[in-house]
């Protein structure tokens, strides 16, 4: 945690004073740093008051996904625990994979509070806007062919159906990696991934979750298609909780990966999808595919059962 999460540290929120005296000698700082940091902080958008002789005392918080923020709900060992945070950024994915070609390490997660340039399935845009949602990409170094690797993709919707069970909501699934809430798309996740000839480098899950998107802050061509956990359930979120509790879920299922494998992880996604047996028809580049799905194969395709001949669909889109 850097100095400004140190000085919240001391500063919970409530009527009570600390001295900034305090502060200092538990830090090793001067008092006119920490008056310094105190400054920083109310720029930040945290409301903090002083009294003569008593110190400081903290109002409130803004609604950001300050590093020490998400931390304070963070209960992982390795995800999240090197947060970059950005105000705005393009993309999330694309800038943890450039950190990730610089050699940042596993877990390391981007988070911005908006993208410029949000990234979506097969060359869509990610509707971005400041400060409402949760956009965020995690570094993974998955000892993994790069056949085998699909399944992480299901680890990112899988984390994110958890927490929103977690959450009090009722999600499902759709493939390939669609989040839904009563039949709208809640969140999406992006996988993308650089290898070697027989092994995974990285891979970077992004997710984007709606959150307290309002709808008519919606696009135009999202409104009737999209929810957030706001229009569910008529509650505005602490952003940086629930980015905390994903980031837990995203640990627990890539323990579960690396311990039981990515065979595992599909099924486990097929499970939750209740995908098997369902009549699904689906839109690969302009061609339509219908049948009845008979799940998801190890690489991730959606194996869908056409009047006897099975089809492997890799990329598409699937209307019920
Ligand atoms: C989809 O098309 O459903 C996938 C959307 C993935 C969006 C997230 S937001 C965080 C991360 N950064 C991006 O640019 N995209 C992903």
């Amino acid at each position: 945690m850097n100095r400004l999460g140190e000085i919240l540290g001391f500063l919970t929120e409530g009527d009570e004073y600390v001295s900034g005296d305090y502060i200092s000698s538990r830090l090793g700082l001067t008092r006119t740093a920490v008056w310094k940091y105190v400054k920083q902080l109310r720029q930040m958008g945290y409301a903090i008051n002083t009294l003569k002789g008593m110190g400081y005392s903290l109002k409130s918080a803004p609604d950001r996904l300050y590093p020490w923020e998400v931390e304070r709900y963070l209960r992982t060992r390795c995800i999240g625990r090197n947060i970059e945070y950005k105000e705005s950024t393009d993309s999330t994915n694309a800038l943890a994979f450039r950190l990730a070609l610089g050699g940042a390490g596993e877990g390391t997660c981007v988070i911005a509070e908006e993208q410029k340039a949000g990234k979506g399935r097969l060359q869509r845009t990610w509707f971005s806007p400041f400060g409402k949602n949760l956009y965020l990409s995690v570094i993974l170094r998955p000892r993994l062919h790069p056949s085998l690797v699909y399944p992480v993709s299901f680890l990112s919707s899988l984390a994110v159906h958890n927490t929103l069970v977690e959450l009090g909501l009722e999600p499902s699934l759709k493939w390939p990696n669609d989040v839904l809430v009563n039949g709208k798309k809640i969140c999406g996740t992006l996988l993308e991934l650089s290898t070697e000839a027989d092994l995974v480098r990285f891979v970077v899950v992004g997710v984007g979750l709606n959150v307290n998107l309002e709808r008519a802050e919606m696009q135009d061509d999202i409104r009737s298609k999209a929810t957030s956990l706001h229009l569910e359930t008529k509650i505005v979120y602490e952003r940086a909780r629930v980015c905390g509790m994903l980031l837990g879920n995203i640990e627990s299922y890539y323990d579960l990966l690396k311990s039981k494998g990515p065979v595992m992880l599909a099924r486990m996604w097929e499970e939750k999808a209740k995908i098997k047996g369902k009549y699904l028809e689906v839109t690969q580049q302009g061609e339509v595919f219908r049948g009845i799905a008979h799940g998801v194969g190890e690489d991730g395709a959606l194996l869908l059962d056409d009047r006897g001949k099975v089809q492997r669909i890799i990329a598409g889109d699937v209307s019920f």
